[in-house]
């Protein structure tokens, strides 16, 4: 291999910079060329580059969001998004591309290996930590810990007003973000699409908790951490029913987007630098079509085809144990 191309794209997470630099940085120990696509898939389709050198990647890796910006890319679905794409790899002489994403980006790549003669590996980028083949996705640790910065304060705001606030978390269509913010929060009820029967006509399993909290030990405050998309309507919607329901003042804080960004936690850049540098190894070895991932500390490959196959289960344990608890 002689020259790699490199690209973030989807939803950009802290610890993206930390895995560009340990893919430039180990290339370059290597001997082998880099470019960055900029914008993602888009850069890709319109042939914005750069050449990344190692003191392109000097000072980024404390950095959030990513040096080579990041985007949702439409024309990569259209029919012949795929075909140009993989004509200006060759056209470029690239021997492999690393993409940096969550899944959906996967897909984009696999859809590319269609046409393209070179190598592809993934490197699993995304707060929302939805991606099978790898425990952790580079972006979720960090994204956790300001999630949980958040709801820290909405306790103190909650107490004082004896409020209940219903805080909704990123995940897309996961609730991996909840989960982990919300037992680290001593969040009272965590609502996640994984194990969660929430309907308009059925408040139940929020409202019975709720009741009996009350009861029992006269709460001053009550914080529900709801993953998105987990009500028809939204979290707002679902404030606005509960405190209909229950006759108490329900509000809803939507974090947003402020989860994607921040300095990388410690985790996230080890993370990053391990995949990274492994995904650049792992292509000179000839793997292709395949993520760079970490399962019980070890670096592994897992078929890209794969990834989005959402086998990986939500800690059972932690689950079973907020259920256990919810009334007290
Ligand atoms: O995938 C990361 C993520 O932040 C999800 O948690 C969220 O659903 C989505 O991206 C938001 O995307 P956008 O910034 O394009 O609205």
């Amino acid at each position: 291999i002689k020259r790699i191309a490199l690209l973030t794209s989807g939803g950009d997470a802290p610890g993206m910079n930390a895995a560009i630099r340990a893919v430039v940085l180990t290339a370059a120990a290597c001997r082998i060329e880099v470019i960055g696509f900029e914008h993602g898939y888009i850069g890709l389709l319109e042939q914005e580059y750069r050449t990344l050198l190692p003191q392109h990647v000097h000072n980024i890796i404390q950095r959030g969001g990513t040096i080579l910006k990041s985007a949702r890319c439409p024309a990569l679905q259209t029919p012949e998004g795929p075909k140009l794409a993989a004509d200006n790899l060759q056209q470029l002489n690239i021997d492999a591309l690393i993409v940096i994403g969550g899944d959906g980006s996967f897909r984009g790549a696999l859809e590319i290996a269609r046409y393209y003669d070179g190598q592809i590996i993934g490197v699993p980028g995304t707060i929302d930590n939805d991606v099978d083949g790898t425990t952790n996705t580079i972006g979720y640790a960090t994204a956790i810990d300001t999630a949980l910065d958040a709801i820290d304060k909405i306790r103190d705001t909650a107490d004082a007003f004896e409020r209940i606030f219903l805080v909704e978390l990123m995940g897309r269509h996961s609730g991996y973000i909840s989960l982990a913010a919300g037992i680290a929060g001593g969040a009272e009820q965590i609502i996640c699409p994984e194990f969660s029967q929430i309907t308009p006509k059925d408040l139940r399993q929020i409202t019975t908790p709720i009741q009996h909290a009350q009861l029992l030990m006269g709460k001053a405050s009550y914080i529900i951490v709801v993953a998105e998309n987990s009500y028809p309507g939204g979290t707002t919607a679902l404030a606005e029913a509960l405190t209909k329901a229950i006759g108490i003042e329900c509000r809803a804080c939507i974090l947003g987007h402020i989860q994607r960004g921040g300095s990388p936690v410690g985790a996230d850049r080890i993370l990053a630098t391990k995949l990274g540098a492994y995904a650049v190894e792992a292509l000179q070895q000839g793997a292709h079509l395949q993520m760079a991932g970490e399962v019980h500390g070890e670096v592994t490959l897992y078929p890209l085809a794969k990834t989005g196959d959402r086998t990986k289960a939500i800690d059972p344990y932690l689950v079973r144990w907020q259920q256990q608890v919810g009334s007290y």
